[in-house]
């Protein structure tokens, strides 16, 4: 178990080449930290939600091929983080336990169906992936920054998160560019990020902290 004092305040960088707007509060770190446990549970869930969002964009859009292979290695990888959250979860004694819901996508969700100014069916599921795993990239960097330093299986899992970041940082250029491909407009995709950019702030501060990923 953490002491406060072992806890690292996450570094004004941690939004540092993501397209994210707003870091998230030092303060979620914190109580993440101190509950890892129920963290990683979360977690868990989030990267079978990946793996099954990207199969999800196979199947939808047949009419798409250039999806398939990009999307294929991006289910391998997500379900090999959620294998090793699962490795890491039965280590300290927790079980999966049932999915939770998912308040962030699906205040993300809403606010695209909302203001129907987006980029189409495909384009906006690529946005929607884009900034989950730029978030998750985010909340991962200061987690490892968090948890540097420290011993034990707290300080491994401080490793794992320094690794999954760069995973997601991949992952969301990796919509991006599908998303640019797709529509063949590369200056209308980066106006829509800057616009989702604002809405995912906004959503971010209104979302209150607890030990989630999002
Ligand atoms: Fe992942
Ligand atoms: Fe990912």
């Amino acid at each position: 178990m953490l002491d406060s004092n072992s806890i690292r305040p996450a570094p004004a960088a941690s939004i540092e080449g993501l397209p994210l707007k707003r870091a998230t509060s030092p303060e979620w770190a914190t109580i993440a930290t101190k509950e890892l446990d129920t963290l990683l549970i979360d977690h868990a869930w989030c990267e079978y939600k990946a793996a099954s969002a990207g199969l999800g964009l196979i199947g939808r859009y047949p009419e798409h091929p250039q999806l398939v292979r990009p999307m294929l290695a991006l289910v391998q990888e997500e379900m090999l983080h959620f294998r090793q959250c699962v490795d890491r979860i039965e280590k300290r004694g927790g079980r999966l336990g049932a999915i939770p819901s998912d308040r962030y996508v699906k205040a993300l969700r809403g606010r695209f169906v909302g203001e129907g100014r987006g980029l189409g069916s495909l384009g906006d599921m690529l946005m929607i992936n884009a900034f989950v795993e730029a978030r998750s990239c985010e909340r991962f960097r200061m987690l490892a920054s968090a948890l540097e330093g420290v011993d034990g299986p707290d300080g491994e899992l401080g490793v794992f998160y320094a690794r999954l970041a760069e995973a997601e940082a991949r992952h969301w250029e990796t919509f991006r560019e599908l998303a640019i491909e797709a529509l063949g407009d590369a200056p209308r995709v980066h106006a829509r990020i800057e616009e989702v950019a604002g809405m995912e702030a906004e959503i971010i501060a209104e979302l209150p902290l607890g030990p989630r990923m999002h």
